[in-house]
Formats: structure tokens, C-alpha cells, sequence
């Protein structure tokens, strides 16, 4: 297959880039994307060039360090594939194939493809530890959980940290993946001692990294882990949670409002303290 290959070019974070096309002449179709990049780099090497730079480490959909924007979508034309999963065969004989870093948020470009994406780091940390008893091994089971928790948790902490949901986004907001970050350890009993402290702390990093979400939903066709938008929805309820719990603690017991004036302020059940209310599984 020939392709021609348009690569956005940038020596370093402070450099001007612009994009350069490169004819790729014997592609095959079940070759990846990142090993059409490594045919290209081969070539460019050959001729004395500078090989093209981009991240990629696990090359099977795990590490999330392997994201790019492929013809002006995160990863590449196939939904929910990491773009080490994309293939050639997506592309046509003679099509044009267009490479760029991902932007967004506090997204930089360090060179060519590689994009500095540590401000999701920054997400992760700032939420802390869990606390987690030592010691001897735990009972099996002496921790229940529910089992749709757990299946909930699971597919939250499926999510690779890519920063596709943050490409996508017209607003370069990250709240599907820090939804997630606080899903997958909020449906466990692990998760749930520091539970308030993380999402605030979270929260707070992420708004100073990323954008807000104004719900465009981009992000949801673009995350490799399909990670649903039920996350931000999630990342809303824990967020408001946490503000409860804090103005309880914040207020003393006899300065609270009570009787006709408490529910004048705090409104109809729906609107009560999410802290009184089941968790939704288990209504
Ligand atoms: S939510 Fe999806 S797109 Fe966003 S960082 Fe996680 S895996 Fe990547
Ligand atoms: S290289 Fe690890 S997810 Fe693509």
C-alpha cells in the first residue's frame, strides 16, 4: 500500500512546528499504525533524517502512553481502539494519513508527537492514598462487597490514562478520566475511608490542569477503554457528596438550621444530603 504520511514536526516544546509529508510506499494492511511510524522512521533514519518522535511503550492497549490524533480523531478512525491497536487496513490505498500530538488542558508538545501528559499524573496524586490494612492477609470475603460495585469499580480502573477524553474535548476537559480515577475506588469499601478528602483534592487539580466539561460527549467515542459517560456523572454525585460532608463538618451542631427553616434550605428529598441516601445499586 502507499500512503502519504503528513507528521506534525516540533524539535522541542519552545520550537514553531508545521506538518511534513512523507511518502510510505510499501505499507501492508495488518500492520499497526505505530508500525507504519516505525517503517517511516526506519526510512528517515536511512536518509540521514531525524526519526519521528512519539510514546508508545506497552504496544497492546495497556500503558496509555501510545495517544496521537490520527486524521482529527484521538487514536485513529476505529472507536475505542488505543492507536497501537489502529491498523492500516482502516486507511485505502493512496489515502492521506495525518499524525498530530494531542492538545489540551496543560497538554504539551515536548517534540513531534510526544505530548507531556502530566497533568493527569498530577490528578492521580493529588488524590492520595487508600488506607489499606496490613499485616496478615485479610479473611477472604471479610470485606463484602457488592458484587455490582465491584463489577463498577472494575470498569472504571479499566481506563489507561491516555488523555484521548481530554483531546477530544472542545474544551479540553478531563473529566471522564478523573471520573474515573474516583469511580473505580469509590464502589469499594477500600476506597471509600478517604473517599471525601480525594474527590475534593481531585477535583481541584483537575480543574487546575484541564478544562470544564460542558458535556459535548466527544470523549466518550474516543476513550480505548470505553470508559462510559455514566463517569462524569459520577465524578458530579461524589463531588457534591464531599461538599456536604465538608459543610457538615464545617458547621457546628447548633448553628445549623432546623425544622421548617432546614428544609426551606436544604430543599426537597431530592435535593437532601446525598450522605442519608442508598448508593444507586443499592436502592
Ligand atoms: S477515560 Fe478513556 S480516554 Fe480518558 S484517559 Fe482514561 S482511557 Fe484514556
Ligand atoms: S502503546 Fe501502550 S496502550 Fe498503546
Amino acid at each position: 500500500m502507499r500512503l502519504a504520511v503528513e507528521v506534525w514536526r516540533q524539535h522541542d516544546a519552545d520550537a514553531a512546528g508545521g506538518f511534513e509529508t512523507y511518502e510510505v510506499t510499501s505499507a501492508t494492511p495488518e500492520m499497526s499504525l505505530l508500525e507504519l511510524l516505525d517503517m517511516l522512521n526506519a526510512e528517515l533514519v536511512a536518509a540521514g533524517g531525524a526519526p519521528v518522535a512519539f510514546d508508545h511503550d506497552c504496544r497492546e492497549g495497556i500503558c496509555g502512553s501510545c495517544g496521537m490524533m490520527v486524521n482529527g480523531r484521538p487514536h485513529g478512525p476505529e472507536d475505542n481502539t488505543p492507536a497501537c491497536l489502529q491498523r492500516v487496513r482502516s486507511f485505502s490505498d493512496g489515502d492521506r494519513v495525518r499524525l498530530e500530538p494531542f492538545r489540551g488542558g496543560s497538554f504539551t508538545v515536548l517534540r513531534d508527537l510526544a505530548v507531556d501528559r502530566s497533568g493527569l499524573d498530577r490528578v492521580i496524586a493529588s488524590g492520595g492514598y487508600t488506607s489499606t490494612p496490613t499485616n496478615a492477609a485479610p479473611e477472604a470475603a471479610s470485606l463484602p462487597a457488592n458484587e455490582l460495585e465491584a463489577a463498577q469499580a472494575m470498569d472504571y480502573a479499566a481506563c489507561i490514562g491516555c488523555g484521548a477524553c481530554v483531546a477530544a474535548c472542545p474544551n479540553g476537559a478531563a473529566q471522564l478520566f478523573a471520573g474515573a480515577k474516583i469511580g473505580h475506588l469509590v464502589h469499594l469499601p477500600q476506597g471509600r475511608v478517604e473517599r471525601y478528602e480525594r474527590v475534593r483534592t481531585m477535583v481541584e487539580q483537575m480543574e487546575d490542569d484541564f478544562g470544564y466539561c460542558t458535556n459535548y460527549t466527544e470523549c466518550v467515542p474516543a476513550c480505548p477503554a470505553a470508559i462510559p459517560l455514566q463517569a462524569i456523572a459520577e465524578l458530579n454525585r461524589e463531588r457534591r457528596r464531599a461538599l456536604w460532608h465538608q459543610r457538615k463538618v464545617d458547621e457546628a451542631p447548633e448553628a445549623r438550621p432546623k425544622g421548617w427553616l432546614a428544609r426551606l434550605r436544604t430543599g426537597p428529598w431530592w435535593q437532601s444530603d446525598p450522605d442519608d441516601r442508598p448508593m444507586p445499586t443499592e436502592r
